[in-house]
């Protein structure tokens, strides 16, 4: 068989397979890596980035032009094996910092195998270019996708800060309990002005936990801090945006929003934004805040009605920013201003009024948040029908009740569905909240 063939034979069944090798006249064998002092293309374990029913993104950082691959099979010796490349029809990316392959097509509540590789192109100019190759990474690993009939749990972190030592115990906490998806509900970085900085915080951010998501798929919702930084204007470049085919063109911009089924669990993903008002003066008048939650506001609408929501035994919302406070009537508590408790309070109000008619009506059982970076559970109340943890922060102080490093860990056992807080400071579980419907 030629290289040809060979590469051909791995693509079968692939149409955007098949379209990208043939139009391949440079290819060379596959290695693990260069021999002549070059670095390694591959420059980072792969990082699944959007757990779906159907669709798996899969990125990884590059050290050079590069057209990175997926091979994806359902079975761990990868017989059978489909590649997708980088990019969509037409032209496959070059990129000389990451690969980003959204691999579709894929069949709910399925576990599958995969590895990656890349090709290293040499780009001189749009009639000059070489590729010199792939490069192969020989680790498989392998993701479950989510669905209905999909077994397992969920984990929830947020404001991790970009701190490593909150970050060595959470993931490790994370690898302890293997969820079958982990939701990184906000405030992942500070700010982010050059890429690279996006790039260490959530596609190498910790070097204890190089494969920190390589077989745990994860979800990105956006917290205040993500916005922060003249990259975090294009921050899917690094964390891609979910599949668009999971959601109607009128919601073409919202690819951080997501429904989706984890056996009898719908979980919602909605992004709070920015905890200042648009008209925040240093925020220069170049914040639409508002109309992104109110098209956020059409979308839940939609996305609760639907059956895969309406049908689930158990509801979970998750958003950086709270959605309820005691005092989060108040009129007296302006947005930005008066003491911190106060601040909490008015900083639920842009979405909790937009939001919360929506949540109360389709029997949402949870809320979980962040961005107070303190844990508190409110039961549900006259004024709140749904419970709402909000986890802990990034602080490591041991004896501390509420500032933690926290996993929000869900599960349905026996018909329940049992959602535990764990204080990775201390490595003991805090919270233990039980739902029977
Ligand atoms: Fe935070
Ligand atoms: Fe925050």
């Amino acid at each position: 068989m030629t290289r040809r063939e060979f590469i051909l034979s791995m693509a079968a069944g692939g149409s955007q397979v098949a379209a990208g090798v043939s139009d391949s006249p440079e290819r060379v064998s596959a290695a693990a890596a260069p021999t002549d002092g070059r670095k390694p293309l591959i420059a980072s374990a792969p990082v699944l980035q959007n757990a779906a029913e159907r669709s798996m993104g899969v990125a990884f950082a590059v050290s050079a032009d590069a057209s990175g691959w997926v091979e994806v099979s359902t079975s761990p010796d990868m017989g059978g094996a489909k590649r997708v490349y980088s990019g969509g029809l037409g032209m496959m990316e070059v990129n000389d910092t990451i690969a980003h392959i959204l691999v579709r097509g894929l069949r709910p509540a399925t576990r599958y195998w995969y590895r990656v590789g890349a090709d290293r192109i040499e780009y001189k100019d749009g009639y000059r270019m070489k590729n010199l190759g792939s490069e192969v990474s020989g680790k498989v690993h392998s993701f479950t996708t989510l669905g209905a009939e999909a077994q397992g749990s969920f984990c929830i972190i947020n404001d991790t800060h970009d701190q490593k030592p909150s970050i060595d115990r959470v993931f490790s906490k994370l690898a302890e309990l293997k969820p079958s998806v982990v939701i990184w509900n906000g405030d992942a970085l500070n700010k982010a002005e050059k890429m690279q900085k996006a790039m260490d915080v959530l596609m190498t951010p910790h070097e204890k936990h190089p494969e920190f998501a390589a077989d745990m798929p994860f979800m990105f919702i956006n917290g205040n801090h993500d916005f922060r930084g003249r990259f975090a204007r294009h921050l899917e470049r690094v964390w891609m945006f979910r599949d668009p085919s999971e959601r109607d063109g009128r919601f073409a911009e919202l690819g951080r929003n997501f429904a989706q089924r984890l056996g009898d669990i719908a979980l919602i993903g909605l992004d709070t934004g920015e905890d200042k008002p648009d008209s925040y003066p240093a925020f220069a008048g170049i914040f639409q805040m508002d109309r992104y939650r109110d098209l956020q506001t059409e979308w839940l609408a939609e996305a609760v009605e639907s059956p895969a929501v309406k049908s689930a035994k158990f509801k979970v919302a998750m958003c950086h920013i709270p959605l309820f406070h005691p005092n989060w009537r108040d009129p007296n508590l302006p947005v930005g201003d008066g003491p911190k408790k106060g601040k909490c309070a008015a900083m639920t109000r842009p979405c909790a009024r937009r939001w919360r008619p929506f949540l109360d009506k389709a029997g949402i059982n949870l809320v979980v948040s962040g961005h107070t970076h303190r844990f508190v559970c409110y039961e549900p109340s006259a004024d709140c029908p749904w419970t709402q943890i909000t986890g802990g922060g990034c602080a490591v102080r041991p004896g501390s009740t509420t500032d933690f490093p926290s996993v929000i860990e869900g599960r349905v056992v026996d018909g329940q569905l049992i959602v535990r807080v764990h204080n990775c400071t201390e490595n003991r579980v805090v919270a233990e909240k039980i739902f029977s419907s």
